[in-house]
C-alpha cells in the first residue's frame, strides 16, 4: 500500500519527472539490458536504439506520478500497455527485475536528492502499479487461456502460404503447429511473432495485424522495411521476407488489441496509409460480409498501384457493399494511373470533409499521417469517442 504521505513525496518528483524522465529511464533500460541483458531478447532492439521505448516508459511513469490520487484516468492506458505485455508474454516474476533496476536508477540519476524516505516511496509506488499491470495481464492470460481455441505466450505455427501482395507486402498464411484450432479474432486485432534474428544474435519480437482470420489459420501480412541514408534495414520485416519459407515454423501470441470495429450500423469511414491497410481491410472484409448495406468511405494512400498491398481483395469487397465508396489518393502515380484514382497526391483533411458526421473513424497510417487526419476532424467537431487508431509503434498519440 502507498501511504498518503508516500503519495506527496512521489507527486513532489513529477516537475524532475516532466523535466528528466526520458533521461532517468535512458539510464534504467542500460543498467537492466546491461545487468539482464537476456532481456534484450523481448525487448524491441530498434525502439531503443530510436528512444521510442524510453519516451513511452518515461510518459508513462510521469502519468502515474501526476495521477497517483486517482487511477481511473490511467485506466485505458493500462489495458494498452496489459495488452502489449500479454502479446509479448511478459510475466509477472519480471516486475521484480524491472523494479530493482528503476530504483536503483532513481538513486543513481537523482544523487543526494534520493532519500532514503523518498526510495521507499517510489518502491511502494512501483508495487502498487505493478499490481495493477499484474492484474490485468493474469486477467487477460486467464481469459485467452479459457477461449475455445485460445492460448497464453507463444505457440509455434507452420507457414503455410507465402503470397506477394504489392511491391514491398508479403502475406504469410499460419497455421498451428499442434493442429489445433484456434479462437476468434476481432477484425482489427494484432498478434506478436518471435524468431531469432541471427544478423543481431538475438531473439525478437514484433507485432502484426491479423489481416484475413479463419477457424485454424491467419494471415499476416508484413512490408519489407527498406534501409535508407538514414537508417538500418528493418530486422524482422527483410528476415521474414527473405528467410521465412513455406512449412517453416515461428512462434506466435494469441490474437489482442482493442483497435476493432464496433458493432454497430452507424456510417464508417475507414482510412488507410500504406500498410496501414491491413486492420482496416480486415474491418472492411467484416463489413462486407456481416452488414454489407452499411455506409463505407474507404481512403487507401498509396504511392502508386504497385504499392497498393491488397488491392484485389479491397476491390472484391468494396463491390460487395450496397453503399460504398472508395476514396484512391496515389502519391506518386502518373499519366494514366494517376486518372484512375480520385486524386494524384496525398490525402489532404479536406478531403475527408464529405464523409457524414455521424460516421465513426477508424485510421490506420504513419503517425504524422494520423495526427493530422486526427486534428483535422477533431477540429471539425468529430468527437474524440468516434476516432479510433493503431499506432503501429510504441507509446502514444495525442488525441
Ligand atoms: C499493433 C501493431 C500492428 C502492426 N501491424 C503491422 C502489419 O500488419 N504489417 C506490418 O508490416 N507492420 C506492422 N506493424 C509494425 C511491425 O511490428 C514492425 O514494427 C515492422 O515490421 C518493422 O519491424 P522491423 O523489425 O522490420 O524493423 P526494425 O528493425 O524494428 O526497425 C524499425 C525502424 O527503425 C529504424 N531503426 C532501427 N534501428 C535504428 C537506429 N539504430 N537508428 C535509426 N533508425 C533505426 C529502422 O530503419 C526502421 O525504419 C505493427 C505494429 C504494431 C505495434
Ligand atoms: C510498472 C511496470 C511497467 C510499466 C509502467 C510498463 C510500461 C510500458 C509501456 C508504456 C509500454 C509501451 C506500450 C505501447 O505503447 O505499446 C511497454 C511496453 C513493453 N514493456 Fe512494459 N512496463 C512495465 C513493466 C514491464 C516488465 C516487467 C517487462 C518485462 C521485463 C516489460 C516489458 C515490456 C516490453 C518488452 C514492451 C514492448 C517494448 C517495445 O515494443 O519496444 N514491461 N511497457
Amino acid at each position: 500500500m502507498v501511504t498518503p504521505r508516500q503519495k506527496e513525496l512521489v507527486k513532489a518528483t513529477v516537475p524532475v519527472l516532466r523535466e528528466h524522465g526520458v533521461a532517468l529511464i535512458s539510464h534504467f533500460y542500460k543498467r537492466m539490458l546491461h545487468g539482464n541483458p537476456e532481456l534484450k531478447n523481448i525487448f524491441n532492439q530498434a525502439h531503443q536504439a530510436e528512444g521510442h521505448q524510453q519516451r513511452a516508459l518515461a510518459s508513462a511513469v510521469l502519468a502515474y506520478a501526476e495521477n497517483i490520487d486517482d487511477l481511473s484516468p490511467l485506466l485505458p492506458a493500462v489495458r494498452h500497455i496489459a495488452i502489449k505485455h500479454c502479446t509479448i508474454g511478459i510475466r509477472a516474476e519480471q516486475y521484480g527485475i524491472v523494479g530493482k533496476h528503476l530504483l536503483a536508477s532513481i538513486k543513481e540519476v537523482l544523487g543526494d536528492a534520493a532519500t532514503e524516505e523518498l526510495l521507499d516511496a517510489w518502491a511502494a509506488a512501483y508495487g502498487s502499479l505493478a499490481k495493477v499491470l499484474i492484474d490485468a495481464e493474469s486477467a487477460i492470460y486467464e481469459e485467452q487461456s479459457m477461449s475455445e481455441g485460445g492460448w497464453s505466450g507463444w505457440r509455434p505455427f507452420v507457414v503455410a502460404k507465402r503470397v506477394q501482395e504489392s511491391a514491398d507486402v508479403t502475406s504469410f498464411h499460419l497455421r498451428p503447429a499442434d493442429g489445433g484450432t484456434l479462437p476468434v479474432c476481432k477484425p482489427g486485432q494484432f498478434v506478436s511473432v518471435r524468431a531469432y534474428l541471427p544478423s543481431v544474435g538475438l531473439v525478437q519480437p514484433r507485432q502484426y495485424t491479423v489481416s484475413a482470420a479463419g477457424p485454424d489459420s491467419l494471415r499476416i501480412s508484413v512490408k519489407r522495411v527498406a534501409a535508407t541514408s538514414a537508417a538500418p534495414a528493418g530486422m524482422m520485416s527483410n528476415h521474414l521476407h527473405e528467410s521465412l519459407k513455406e512449412g517453416d515454423c515461428i512462434d506466435v501470441s494469441a490474437p489482442l488489441g482493442d483497435f476493432t470495429l464496433a458493432d454497430d450500423t452507424s456510417p464508417v469511414a475507414l482510412v488507410a496509409a500504406g500498410v496501414g491497410i491491413t486492420p482496416i481491410l480486415a474491418m472492411l472484409n467484416s463489413i462486407a460480409k456481416d452488414t454489407p448495406e452499411r455506409a463505407v468511405d474507404f481512403f487507401m494512400v498509396c504511392q502508386d498501384r504497385a504499392h497498393f498491398p491488397l488491392r484485389g481483395e479491397v476491390e472484391q469487397a468494396m463491390n460487395s457493399l450496397k453503399n460504398g465508396k472508395l476514396h484512391l489518393f496515389y502519391t506518386k502515380a502518373e499519366g494514366d494511373e494517376a486518372r484512375q484514382c480520385e486524386a494524384a497526391r496525398r490525402l489532404a483533411p479536406t478531403d475527408l470533409a464529405s464523409v457524414s458526421a455521424d460516421a465513426d473513424w477508424y485510421i490506420c497510417g504513419p503517425v504524422p499521417f494520423m495526427q493530422e487526419q486526427v486534428e483535422a476532424l477533431k477540429a471539425r467537431g468529430v468527437a474524440a469517442e468516434r476516432i479510433h487508431f493503431e499506432i503501429f509503434g510504441t507509446g502514444g498519440m495525442s488525441k
